[in-house]
């Protein structure tokens, strides 16, 4: 019988190298990452939460005490560690793969997927928390827009490319893992 894409009716797929979730704030990354993790029977860590347990402090006063390149260092030696360990899914703050050293550690060492959201859905997602220090600097939306701009060319450099869309985020997940299925039935190690 021909091979299928239906995930039932598949073996669940075990990941040999970390997957990693990259794009926009309110992209759903974390949430995602973890069914995804859960679906796939494997760990699931989430970046901003691993540099605010090593820092003992939130993101926002990591960005307000010590600035965002700091941010950005610990976020790189974060990543950095957790790639270095055995299979996983890793949910990636917004700006981590914008960075030049990470987005190679990134793509070296995992399967990145690029979890792509509409502005409109960014700015209703991330209205439900006020806790990201970029979107306190003004206009949730207009910094949403520039940011997607701004990002969007280097979000598409990840292996692939995965619509996140409105209603449950399991819909989302069931996105990925196909992605990635098809991936693993194209020959690419997953
Ligand atoms: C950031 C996104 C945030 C967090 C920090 C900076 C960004 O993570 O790392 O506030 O530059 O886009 P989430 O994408 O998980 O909100």
């Amino acid at each position: 019988m021909a091979s299928t894409l239906n995930p039932l009716r598949r073996p669940a797929l075990r990941p040999e190298r970390p997957v990693v979730l990259v794009g926009l704030m309110g992209a759903g990354k974390t949430t995602v990452g973890r069914r995804l993790a859960q679906r796939m029977k494997v760990p699931f860590f989430d970046a901003d939460q691993e540099i605010e347990k090593a820092a003992n402090m939130g993101v926002a006063d990591i960005f307000e005490i010590y600035g965002e390149a700091e941010f950005r260092e610990g976020e790189r030696k974060v990543i950095e560690r957790l790639l270095s360990g055995p299979p996983h899914v890793l949910a990636t703050g917004g700006g981590a793969f914008m960075n030049e050293q990470t987005r190679a550690l990134v793509k070296a060492g995992s399967t990145s997927i690029w979890l792509r959201a509409s502005l409109d859905l960014l700015v209703k997602r991330t209205a439900m928390r006020d806790t990201r220090p970029l979107l306190r600097r003004g206009d949730p939306r207009e910094i949403l827009a520039r940011l997607l701009k701004e990002r969007e060319p280097v979000y598409a450099q990840a292996d692939l490319t995965v619509d996140s869309v409105e209603g449950p985020h399991t819909r989302t997940t069931e996105r990925v893992v196909q992605a990635l299925a098809a991936r693993a039935e194209e020959g690419h190690v997953v």
